[in-house]
């Protein structure tokens, strides 16, 4: 698929997501302290620098495993229809179970996820997100922690992609379209 140029202008820069998740980590380990081994239950493919941060930051005992869904293909815009494209390996029944994801927009893939793993009887199951659009919401969705909340932008980096590009920025950025049919001033 051809597509426009564009430019990232930074959003979020490495420093200010580390020091986040940091304070993210606290919050959750101070939740989960009593946990035997907790659950950290990545959505692919945005939340894998995400996790990688969140996990090591974490110092609890913790088990990894991985759930993706899908429902945006390519584009920039959410198709509303939830797939799961791959399964958790390992079962939760009676586990605590920590979501972490990317990006909450539209809140339809959470929405379906959690609905879906609260229906394998977790004992807790609770949501990590590193971004939130609330003024996208149409389901409503809500991450028990958040590391920021952004405007209405498509974002990439930090494991965030535009049709597969940018995951490896180390910082979050907006992308931002160029006419190139424009002449320079
Ligand atoms: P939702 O189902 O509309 O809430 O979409 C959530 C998923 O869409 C996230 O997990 C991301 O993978 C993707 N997404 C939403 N907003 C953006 C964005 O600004 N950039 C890249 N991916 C996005
Ligand atoms: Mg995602």
């Amino acid at each position: 698929m051809p597509q426009m140029p564009y430019v990232i202008d930074e959003m979020i820069s490495a420093k200010t997501i580390a020091a986040r998740v940091e304070a993210l980590a606290h919050e959750i380990r101070a939740e989960f302290a009593d946990t035997d081994k907790l659950v950290v239950v990545g959505l692919l493919r945005g939340s894998f620098v995400f996790i990688a941060d969140l996990v090591r930051e974490l110092d609890l005992p913790v088990e990894v495993d991985f759930l993706e869904a899908s429902s945006y293909g390519d584009g920039m815009e959410s198709t509303r229809e939830v797939r799961i494209l791959k399964d958790l390996r390992g079962a939760i029944e009676g586990r605590d179970v920590l979501v972490v994801e990317d990006i909450v927009d539209t809140g339809f893939t959470l929405g379906h996820v959690i609905h879906m793993l609260q229906g394998r009887n977790p004992a807790r199951l609770r949501v990590c997100a590193l971004l939130d659009k609330p003024s996208r919401r149409e389901v409503p969705v809500k991450a028990d922690w958040t590391g920021f909340e952004i405007p209405d932008e498509f974002v990439v980096g930090y494991g965030i992609d535009y049709a597969q590009r940018n995951r490896n920025l180390p910082f979050i950025g907006k992308v931002r379209f160029v006419d190139v049919s424009e002449k320079p001033q």
